[in-house]
């Protein structure tokens, strides 16, 4: 999906959302997930990854599980059967 626009405040709830670089948002389809539980679980190495990445290249970078679900589900335009599990910013050092 492609929506123009800045949308980054709209993806949590602390201040420093609206100004990182880079916000990711993590989705699930739970009709392709094997079970909520993997889905979750496969979300946490990819977030780690995401860490690890950032860590080699001297960027900043933050999990995130405060966001409004609702909110964020209605930005992204997401179908009942996808969820977000979890956030993710990153951005350069300060
Ligand atoms: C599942 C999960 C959810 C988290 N949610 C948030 C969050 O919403 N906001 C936040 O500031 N930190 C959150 N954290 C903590 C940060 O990701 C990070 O681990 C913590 O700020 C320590 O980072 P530091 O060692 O770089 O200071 C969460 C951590 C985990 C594992």
């Amino acid at each position: 999906m492609k929506k123009r626009g800045d949308y980054r405040a709209e993806t949590g709830v602390q201040d420093f959302v609206a100004d990182a670089a880079l916000n990711l948002v993590f989705v699930s389809d739970m009709d392709m997930a094997s079970s909520r539980q993997y889905a979750y679980t496969n979300c946490g190495f990819v977030s780690q990854n995401v860490y690890l990445y950032c860590a080699s290249e001297g960027l900043g970078s933050v999990v995130r599980g405060s966001f409004d679900k609702d909110k964020l589900g209605k930005l992204l335009n997401l179908k009942p059967n996808e969820e977000i599990l979890l956030t993710q910013s990153v951005s350069y050092p300060d």
